[in-house]
């Protein structure tokens, strides 16, 4: 980065780099505290874009008229300190046409923001499940483009980075839009860097409740692989349209692994696809995705390809990895032979979990965090209905202490204590 984070905010200091991504390449610098309080008119509720687990989103105008959005930390913890020291860490390291680079940031004695290049096309959340859900912006070619460029910005954390980098937290209101429609994956906040030679680490559960990997909600190992499994789950959601947890009449939940087994099983494809798009879908690359997407959520990591392998899936980049030739994704008719050969792992999340947010009316955006000695569950209300407006509402609710966090496994592939069976619902 080329310069200390405590040192900022109102002091003139000159301290720049170069910023990964976006629509062009270009510095970031130090932003004064005033400077972007004028940029926000003084962060104003109506320039407000939505707001996250760690505080609220502003757009701006700068003095030479770029378009900014800002990210204003709204806890001063240890917590939000180390947030704001690792995004801007990594932040500074990345340079791809698909990863959202810093703009700039600001860091006073009880301040931290991060500025950002303005997405006018705000995030994928909000076309799938938010504000432009009814408009229909996002047809089959723009969806197909999401489906590489953000696998491409995975590939440049996971195999072009140096060192690597996890993610942790790909997710829909992750994937941010540019005028073009072009992703751009965001928030490095929960990202992890990972040394040479290291296959995988275990950590504090953190991301979102529906895009969690077994693995890594069990027991808290953290590799390559967990990004792999969310960014399947992402594919699930982009291809339907549905939440990759949804609340079915009666107030069951179901997660979006679960409702695609039967279909993937029975080759029943086209039917898996968002009802808004109407039919218009490239069924080749629907196959492509969806053979991705399964492969991607298996619920052993070990059976997961890597992102550069699930990129030459969707692409159909090598014969290997043609569902066409290669897979249960042979046409709409059930296959004897393929079930065993692509099979999606149905994962379901503990009752007690899932139960834990029953008193919000979300259905898909949870975040989940494992602290030491306590879980916590971090529930959005407003899954960007609220993008641009009234924020969303993220409620924290600490529960008893307990071992690992628990999801149901119900291949049986990890066993052990954290791993209680539960009936399957619904
Ligand atoms: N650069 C940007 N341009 C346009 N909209 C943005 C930009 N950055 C964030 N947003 C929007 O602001 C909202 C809040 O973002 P934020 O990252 O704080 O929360 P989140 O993604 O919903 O959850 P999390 O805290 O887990 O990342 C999101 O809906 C996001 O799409
Ligand atoms: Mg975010």
């Amino acid at each position: 980065m080329g310069s200390s984070i405590s040192s900022c905010c109102g002091e003139e200091k000159v301290a720049q780099g170069f910023v990964g991504g976006g629509p062009e390449s270009s510095t970031w610098r130090l932003f004064t505290y005033k400077e972007l309080q004028a940029a926000t008119n003084g962060f104003s509720e109506d320039y407000m874009l939505g707001e996250g687990g760690f505080g609220s989103v502003y757009w701006g105008k700068t003095n030479d008229g770029h378009q900014i959005a800002v990210k204003k930390l709204k806890a001063m913890n240890s917590k939000a300190e180390m947030e704001f020291a690792v995004e801007v860490e990594i932040l500074g390291r990345v340079r791809h046409k698909n990863l959202l680079g810093l703009r700039g940031y600001c860091a006073g004695s009880d301040q931290r923001l991060i500025v950002y290049d303005y997405m006018p096309n705000l995030s994928l959340l909000s076309h799938l499940h938010g504000q432009f859900a009814n408009d229909m912006r996002l047809d089959w070619k723009k969806r197909m483009n999401i489906v590489v460029g953000s696998a491409q910005g995975l590939v440049y954390l996971h195999h072009e980075a140096t060192p690597h980098i996890i993610h942790r937290d790909i997710k829909a209101s992750n994937v941010l839009l540019d005028s073009d429609f072009e992703p751009l994956v965001a928030d490095f906040g929960f990202a992890k860097l990972i040394p040479d030679g290291v296959s995988h680490m275990t950590t504090r559960v953190k991301g979102t409740l529906g895009y969690l990997a077994p693995e890594y909600a069990m027991w808290g190992k953290v590799s390559e692989s967990c990004d792999v499994y969310s960014y399947g789950i992402l594919l699930l959601e982009l291809i339907s349209g549905r939440k990759p947890i949804e609340r079915l009449p009666g107030g069951i939940k179901r997660t979006i692994t679960e409702w695609a087994e039967p279909l993937i099983t029975t080759g029943r494809l086209s039917d898996m696809v968002d009802p808004r798009l109407n039919g218009v879908f490239d069924s080749h690359e629907l196959r492509r995705v969806l053979h991705a997407a399964a492969r991607s959520v298996q619920s052993e990591p070990d059976r997961r390809p890597t992102m550069n392998q699930v990129l030459d899936i969707v692409l159909g980049a090598s014969p290997g990895a043609d569902p066409v030739r290669n897979s249960a994704l042979r046409g709409s008719a059930p296959s004897s032979t393929g079930s065993s050969v692509l099979r999606i792992s149905s994962i379901k999340y503990e009752e007690e979990l899932m139960a834990m947010d029953d008193d919000n009316s979300n259905d898909g955006d949870n975040e989940y965090e494992e602290e030491e000695g306590e879980r916590e569950l971090t529930t959005s209300r407003s899954t960007g209905e609220t993008e641009r407006g009234d924020g969303g509402n993220h409620v924290r609710s600490v529960v008893r202490p307990m071992g690992v966090p628990r999801m149901q496994d119900n291949y049986g592939h990890y066993g052990g204590a954290g791993n209680r069976r539960t009936p399957p619902r619904g």
